[in-house]
C-alpha cells in the first residue's frame, strides 16, 4: 500500500471515517441534510454553529446524529477583541449602502452575536467526535474539557506560525487553510488576514514539516486533482466547502450556485465588505462598488455585517446575487451540481485512481 493511502487511512480509522473527505463548517450554510449526506458516504459532516444559540447547536446536532452514524464536526469562530465603534464612519457606510439596499439605521451596527462561553458549552454537550475552531486558539481550559471528553480539537491555521502555535495548545489536528478558500479567512489577528495570503501549495508541505500531528488540507479543492496533489502534498485528509455548496443538501439559493459555476478563480477576492472580517467571495457588483477606492472602507467586524444585513436579506429576497453574500472559494466553477453522497463517493474513486 502507497504511504499516501496508509496515512489516509490511519486518519480514517482515528476518526470514524471511510473516505478522507470532510465537508467544511460553513456557519449560516450547513443544514443538517448536507452533513448527513456527507457522512452516510463516509465522510465527515460539520455544522458551523457561529450564529447559532445553544439550544439550535443541540438540535443541529440530534438531527444529524439520529439520521447517519453521528460522525461531525462542530465548529466556531474564536471572537476577536471588540471593534473600535466610529459613528461618524459608519454614517459614512450606511449612506453607501443605502444605494444597494433599504435605509440603515445606526443601531444596525450594534448586532451581538451569541455568547461565545455558552456556545462552546453547548458543543461539549452536543458530545461531537471533533470541535474545531478558526480564527484562534480555544482557552486552556476548554481544551482540557475537550480532552477529558475524548473529543479530538481540529484548529484552523492560516500560517506556519499559527499551526505551530496550535499545535503547541494541544491541537490534535491542524487544518491548512490556504487562500484560495471560500468564506472567511482564519487568520488569528483579522489584520493579517488579507495581508499574509498563503497558497495552499506553499502552506501545506511547509505545515506538514512544521508539526507532527496530522494535517488537513482546505482552500481551492473542488475535484479528484485538488484531492490528490493535496495528499501528495503531505495531507491526511482533505476539507471541502465551496465544492458542496452546489449539491441539493446544501439548499443555497439558486442564483449563489448558478453563479458558482460561472466563477473562474481571478473572479473572487478577499474583502471586508461584508462582515468587516475579510473573507472570499465573487466579485459581484456590490464587492466591485465596495472595494473601489472611492467607496467607505467597511466598519471592523462584526459591526460591518450588522450594517449589510438589511442589503443581503434583500438580495436574497429578490434573487439578486449581486447584493448577497455570495461567498466562493477560487475552485468554485469546479463545483458539482450533484446529490452530495455521491459527489463524496465519486472524488474519492477517481482521487484513489489518481494516488495509487
Ligand atoms: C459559505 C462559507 C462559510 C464558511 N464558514 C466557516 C465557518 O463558520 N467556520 C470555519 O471554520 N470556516 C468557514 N468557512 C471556511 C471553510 O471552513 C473552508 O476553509 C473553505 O471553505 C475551504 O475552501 P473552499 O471553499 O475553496 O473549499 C466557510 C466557507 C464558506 C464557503
Amino acid at each position: 500500500m502507497s504511504a499516501i493511502i496508509s496515512r489516509t487511512e490511519s486518519f480514517c480509522s482515528r476518526f470514524g471515517l471511510r473516505v478522507p473527505i470532510l465537508l467544511a463548517p460553513m456557519a449560516g450554510t450547513c443544514p443538517p441534510s448536507l452533513s448527513i449526506a456527507v457522512s452516510s458516504a463516509g465522510g465527515l459532516g460539520a455544522g458551523g454553529v457561529l450564529m447559532m444559540q445553544p439550544d439550535e447547536i443541540l438540535t443541529w446536532a440530534n438531527e444529524v446524529r439520529a439520521a447517519s452514524n453521528g460522525a461531525f464536526q462542530l465548529n466556531v469562530w474564536i471572537p476577536d477583541p471588540p471593534p473600535q465603534r466610529d459613528p461618524a464612519h459608519e454614517a459614512r457606510v450606511r449612506e453607501f449602502l443605502a444605494q444597494w439596499g433599504p435605509a440603515v439605521p445606526p443601531e444596525a451596527g450594534n448586532a451581538t452575536l451569541p455568547d461565545f462561553a455558552a456556545q462552546c458549552e453547548a458543543m461539549l454537550t452536543a458530545g461531537p467526535r471533533i470541535v474545531s475552531s478558526i480564527m484562534g486558539l480555544y482557552p486552556p481550559d476548554y481544551v482540557a474539557k475537550l480532552k477529558a471528553r475524548g473529543i479530538a480539537w481540529f484548529a484552523t491555521a492560516s500560517t506556519v506560525a499559527e499551526a505551530r502555535a496550535a499545535e503547541a495548545a494541544g491541537a490534535d489536528v491542524i487544518v491548512a487553510q490556504g487562500a484560495e478558500a471560500g468564506g472567511h479567512r482564519g487568520a488569528f489577528t483579522a489584520a493579517d488576514a488579507e495581508r499574509r495570503l498563503v497558497g495552499l501549495f506553499a502552506l501545506l508541505p511547509a505545515v506538514v514539516d512544521a508539526v507532527r500531528v496530522p494535517v488537513v488540507a482546505t482552500g481551492g479543492i473542488a475535484d479528484a486533482r485538488g484531492i490528490a496533489a493535496a495528499l501528495v502534498l503531505g495531507a491526511s485528509a482533505v476539507q471541502i466547502g465551496t465544492g458542496f455548496l452546489r449539491c441539493p443538501e446544501a439548499k443555497i439559493h439558486p442564483a449563489w450556485a448558478d453563479a458558482l459555476a460561472q466563477t473562474a478563480p481571478e473572479d473572487t477576492v478577499v474583502s471586508r465588505v461584508f462582515s468587516g472580517r475579510p473573507g472570499r467571495a465573487i466579485v459581484t457588483d456590490y464587492v466591485r462598488a465596495a472595494t473601489a477606492d472611492s467607496a467607505p472602507p467597511p466598519a471592523p467586524y462584526p459591526v460591518q455585517r450588522g450594517l449589510t444585513t438589511a442589503m443581503r436579506a434583500q438580495g436574497q429576497k429578490a434573487g439578486d446575487v449581486h447584493r448577497m453574500q455570495a461567498w466562493a472559494g477560487q475552485s468554485a466553477a469546479l463545483a458539482s451540481a450533484e446529490p452530495a453522497a455521491a459527489l463524496v463517493q465519486r472524488l474519492w474513486d477517481e482521487a484513489r485512481a489518481i494516488v495509487g
